[in-house]
């Protein structure tokens, strides 16, 4: 299965140069990535070209202001790497604005064609980040935590960014443990993605708070260049940064807790992003989240007709378990993966999933 195969062999990637910080550079932008890259040096330039001729080769990273001289004219040798096999990628670090972003591109593509079947070029070609957006229709009805679990689901078989987008206390942090430190502070968008402990696809990106509506664009592209699926947690408001988010969503969840007053808020909303160029380009779904453990007040079907759209999942009240996964600082979906609240979080990310 091919699948299998990405999983075991993943990405092959040669760095090309007499530099070995170059090599080392690369070894350092792909060491989270998913799935798993190799990366080997070579110095000499024919050895090089023999091994992208072999065909097995997703990438080659090489500086030619840095190769050794070896009789050959090395101006041309990112030419005779193009020419030595069509399905591997070139990156020339010298004429590229920024060649490790470009990397992670190319790696992160990798990821769709795992899941693939038709020729690896023409799938990196093809490939699109499904951006997905969680709204709550109210403050605290449980927006982020659908996010996180839904982002938790989706990142065991795909590359997954889940970036705060929401204004006020972002409290994504408190809820999961990031590992590795980064370099630049939270939120940086690319250089920022804080990888999980224990979940290997996902990354976060924390409070994007020097994000604005006229810088988020550039912000999101970057994101969706790392991932197969953006996961957006938008807050509870429609703030001008939100609202600039909106037309780019692949789907949007609007998160709803069984109350009059947050389906009153959902349906303010859906009434405010129903003028033009503001709602996003694909569906709006509503996801119930039953917080209230006394018997509620309304029905779900009651939800959806007061609304007026579909509900695309439900998660049953779980106050004890959410508190208990919150305290130790993991997503539900893992922490008691059997629960019914945990099952019904993971079949809602197959529905978004299905649905973009
Ligand atoms: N199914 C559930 N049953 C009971 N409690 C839940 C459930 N889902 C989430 N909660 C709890 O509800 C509280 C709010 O959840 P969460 O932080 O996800 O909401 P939010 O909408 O993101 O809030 P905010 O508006 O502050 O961003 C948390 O304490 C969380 O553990
Ligand atoms: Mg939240």
């Amino acid at each position: 299965m091919l699948i299998e195969n990405q999983k075991r062999d993943g990405l092959r990637i040669l760095v090309v140069g007499g530099d070995p910080g170059l090599a080392e550079k690369v070894r350092q932008c792909v060491a989270q990535s998913q799935p798993p890259a190799s990366v080997q040096w070579l110095r000499n330039a024919a050895l090089a070209l023999a091994r992208v001729g072999g065909g097995d080769i997703d990438a080659v990273v090489v500086d030619p202001a840095s190769t050794r001289p070896g009789g050959d004219d090395l101006g041309d040798l990112p030419e005779r790497l193009r020419g030595a096999s069509k399905r591997t990628q070139t990156i020339v670090v010298s004429e590229s604005r920024d060649w490790t972003a470009d990397l992670r591109r190319i790696v992160a593509a990798g990821v769709r064609h795992a899941e693939t079947s038709g020729p690896r070029p023409a799938a990196r070609e093809a490939r699109k980040t499904k951006i997905i957006g969680l709204l709550g229709a109210k403050g605290g009805v449980g927006a982020t935590t659908v996010a996180l679990n839904m982002a938790v689901a989706l990142g065991e078989k795909c590359a997954v960014v889940l970036a705060e987008f929401g204004a006020g206390n972002d409290t994504l942090a408190l809820h999961v443990r990031t590992t590795a430190k980064s370099a630049q502070r939270p939120g940086a968008a690319l250089d920022g993605l804080w990888p999980v402990k224990g979940i290997p696809g996902l990354r976060l990106a924390l409070a994007q708070d020097g994000l604005s509506p006229e810088t988020a664009a550039g912000a999101l592209e970057a994101m969706e260049a790392e991932a197969d699926y953006l996961v957006l947690d938008l807050g509870s408001a429609l703030t001008p940064l939100v609202k600039s988010a909106l037309p780019r969503l692949d789907a949007l969840g609007l998160v709803v807790d069984l109350e009059i007053l947050s389906v009153e808020c959902a349906r303010r909303v859906v009434s405010a992003i129903g003028q033009p160029d503001l709602g996003p380009r694909g569906g709006i779904g509503i996801v119930v989240v039953n917080r209230a453990s006394l018997a509620c007040p309304i029905g779900v079907d009651e939800v959806q007709r007061l609304v007026g759209v579909p509900v695309w999942g439900a998660v049953p009240p779980a106050g004890d378990l959410c508190s208990a996964a919150q305290k130790a600082r993991r997503p539900v979906v893992t922490f008691q993966p059997e629960s019914l609240a945990a099952q019904s979080l993971v079949q809602v990310a197959s529905s978004f999933a299905e649905l973009t």
